[in-house]
């Protein structure tokens, strides 16, 4: 499986942007992120064009959870979408990179007095609220400021989708959001438009992560236009702005097959309309977040191999120079990847081999990888590690977090630093009464 830019060049290795990935992996070091910015690009310019071409009023966010780092801000924000952030970190991260703060919609599930007070005094353009206390809270500091805020309330439209129960978001039995069922959303809803100092824009819904079927965002799409409806009905109000989250998947693996993006704005657009139709609804500004299948595809991490173990008639291991502290997902939700031996790209993939991470436990990354023969030194490429790789990367077992490479035309620019020795160390203190000399022995002597 090659995605976007990536090809096999006249040496047979795996090149993406224009650069041998044994080349960067040689400059860079491994383990090493590296993206694809044409691909990345590309994605949210036909993302952007699918959604405009078929509805009047579109606003497209890059959701930043996915992989936020303050050139990704630059990027997304020049392809033209807007910056959903979901922590102080996040926001801090886009208004650091210079985003425009009317741009940027602050999302959480339960946000801090400091988070809301930077939203304010930033003046992002919308906060998303899930939770009755926010929505005192958010009134509460904004009256004190003197400012009037636009908000978007979250509710769960209770749509199922077949993903990861971790990644589910949908249930009326979550965390996330209110619920339309039991009528607590309505409060929620009189309650903004009682106060003074926020202004209701619209109601916001999430129902998953990594789904591959449109049925779902179709279900979602009409059950929140009928509670458009019903909050017109019942309470006068008419919302202006459907935010549908984010939430399609991409390919991991070969076999894997994604809806088109036009397939999918076809459906997301083609159910709001045929629903405020019905209900006699103005069609609203419809908002969508996608964060993965923006960025999921346009990037991989490149490895070094280390120790080959081969267990005869059994299994052989693979292990890579990382693991669980730059790629959770294996281990968090049985996520399945596709990777190329990089430096033999074009060999055929005759063997079958278990790729693990150097982490003290068993932390695979691929269970089953078909592969060429493989030897110490050779350069994995891991597939469709844009999303939810970077940044949900830990320093588990003190590894030094690794750098990220923005490739393109050949050229290719450090995004972040790979984390150092003394950075593992850096936030450590040791108070005074643990310092002074050792005991003479140690029990290892
Ligand atoms: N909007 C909201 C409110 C969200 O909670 C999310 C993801 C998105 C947008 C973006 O969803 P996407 O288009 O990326 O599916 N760590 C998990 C994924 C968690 C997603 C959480 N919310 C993983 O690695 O699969």
């Amino acid at each position: 499986m090659l995605l976007g830019t990536q090809r096999i060049n006249g040496n047979g290795a795996l090149e993406i942007g224009g650069c041998d990935t044994v080349e960067l992996a040689r400059q860079f070091g491994t383990p090493l992120y590296v993206l694809d910015e044409d691909y990345f690009r590309e994605t949210c310019r036909n993302y952007r064009a699918a959604f405009e071409a078929r509805y009047p009023e579109v606003g497209i966010s890059f959701s930043g959870k996915a992989f936020m780092t303050s050139a990704v801000c630059r990027i997304v924000g020049q392809e033209g979408l807007a910056l959903d952030v979901s922590s102080g970190g996040e926001l801090h991260t886009g208004l650091r990179a210079g985003f425009p703060p009317e741009r940027i919609l602050l999302h959480g599930s339960n946000k801090s007095r400091a988070e809301l007070e930077m939203a304010l005094e930033a003046g992002v353009g919308r906060v998303g609220l899930d939770h009755l206390r926010e929505v005192d809270l958010l009134q509460e500091l904004a009256a004190g400021r003197g400012q009037r805020v636009d908000v978007l309330l979250r509710v769960a439209p209770g749509v199922q989708a077949d993903t990861h129960t971790h990644i589910q978001t949908w249930k009326a039995d979550t965390k996330f959001g209110f619920a339309i069922v039991g009528g607590a959303e309505k409060e929620a809803v009189a309650k903004e438009l009682g106060a003074p100092n926020l202004r209701l824009c619209g109601i916001h819904c999430h129902i998953g992560s990594q789904i591959l079927d449109l049925e779902p965002f179709r279900e979602a799409a009409e059950m929140m236009v009928d509670f458009a409806a019903e909050l017109r009905d019942e309470l006068g109000h008419t919302v202006a702005e459907l935010d549908l989250g984010g939430g399609l998947g991409v390919r991991y693996l070969p076999e894997d097959d994604p809806p088109s993006l036009e397939e999918y704005a076809e459906t997301v657009t083609g159910a709001v309309r045929g629903r405020c139709e019905k209900h006699g609804l103005p069609l609203p500004r419809l908002l969508q977040e996608p964060g993965r299948s923006l960025v999921g595809e346009a990037g991989m991490t490149l490895y070094t191999v280390g120790v080959v173990k081969e267990l005869p008639g059994v299994r052989t291991y693979v292990s890579v120079d990382g693991g669980m502290s730059d790629n959770p997902r294996p281990a968090l939700y049985g996520a399945r990847y596709d990777a190329i031996v990089a430096n033999k790209a074009g060999e055929p993939r005759e063997r079958s081999v278990a790729v693990s991470g150097k982490h003290c436990e068993t932390d695979t990354l691929i269970a089953d990888l078909k592969a060429p023969q493989i030897e110490p030194g050779d350069i994995l490429a891991v597939q469709t590690t844009g999303a939810y790789n970077y940044s949900m990367a830990s320093n588990y077992n003190r590894l030094p977090r690794p750098a990220v490479v923005l490739v393109a035309d050949g050229g290719a620019d450090l995004i972040v630093e790979r984390e150092t020795l003394d950075d593992i160390v850096r936030l450590d203190r040791v108070p005074a009464r643990l310092q002074g000399d050792w005991p003479s022995r140690s029990a290892a002597e």
